[in-house]
């Protein structure tokens, strides 16, 4: 299983446009309480076991749990790098102690493209289908809104990953085109959907 680090307190906030120790709290279906957080440095062995174990649950993301190859201190920079950019976001989702998602939005510095945010996802197997994808991107788009920097939010996705696309056309993403070929899996090539929400 994977421990937070250390027990951060809790702070209520709808904005969520938070430092590192403030989180939001949610009551799933399930009845569970999903806490999501700003990840620090001190998540980066948490957020590691969670892309392993993950990359090895799923044939969505781009990576399986060997080829996830970044050691602590570079994880803990990937996520530093995130907290302190006005463009750029890395959350996570806990249920008690256990970190069961983990959603990213990647950004450029560049003037010219600094408005454009990528989106990553994933949650573990086991808590799949609970809303906690939905919570995540949902809680994402939020702080997108209040940056004032980001007025874009684009997203790759394979395309028969349906429940994914259905996720996300939810939350009101649009199908903007497709990237052929985009992915390898088990000799089968499958386009990668491009699809993206207008913010602000
Ligand atoms: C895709 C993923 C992030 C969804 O997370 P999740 O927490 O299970 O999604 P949610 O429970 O919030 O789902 C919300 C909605 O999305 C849709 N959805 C999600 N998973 C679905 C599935 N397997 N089949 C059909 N619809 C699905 C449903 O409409 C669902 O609403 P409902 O429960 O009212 O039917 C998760 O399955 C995952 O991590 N998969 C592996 C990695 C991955 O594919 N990442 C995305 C790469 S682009």
């Amino acid at each position: 299983m994977v421990k937070m680090e250390k027990q951060q307190a809790f702070i209520c906030s709808d904005s969520l446009k938070m430092k590192p120790n403030r989180m939001k709290k949610i009551i799933l279906k399930t009845g569970e309480t999903l806490q999501i957080s700003i990840g620090t440095k001190a998540d980066a062995a948490a957020v590691i076991e969670h892309l392993k174990t993950v990359g090895d649950e799923t044939e969505f993301l781009s990576f399986s749990g060997a080829d996830f190859a970044v050691s602590a201190e570079e994880e803990a920079a990937i996520i530093e790098a995130h907290r302190v950019a006005d463009n750029r976001l890395f959350l996570l989702a806990w249920i008690k102690d256990e970190l069961v998602g983990v959603l990213n939005i990647d950004a450029s510095a560049k003037p010219k493209m600094k408005h454009l945010g990528e989106i990553g996802l994933s949650v573990l197997k086991a808590h799949w289908k609970k809303g906690i994808g939905y919570q995540m991107i949902q809680t994402a788009l939020d702080w997108a809104k209040q940056t004032g920097v980001l007025k874009k939010v684009n997203l790759e996705v394979q395309e028969n990953n349906y429940g994914a696309i259905r996720l996300y056309e939810q939350l009101g993403f649009t199908l903007e085109g497709a990237r052929k070929r985009g992915v390898l899996t088990d000799g089968v090539y499958y386009n990668l959907n491009l699809m993206g929400i207008c913010i602000n």
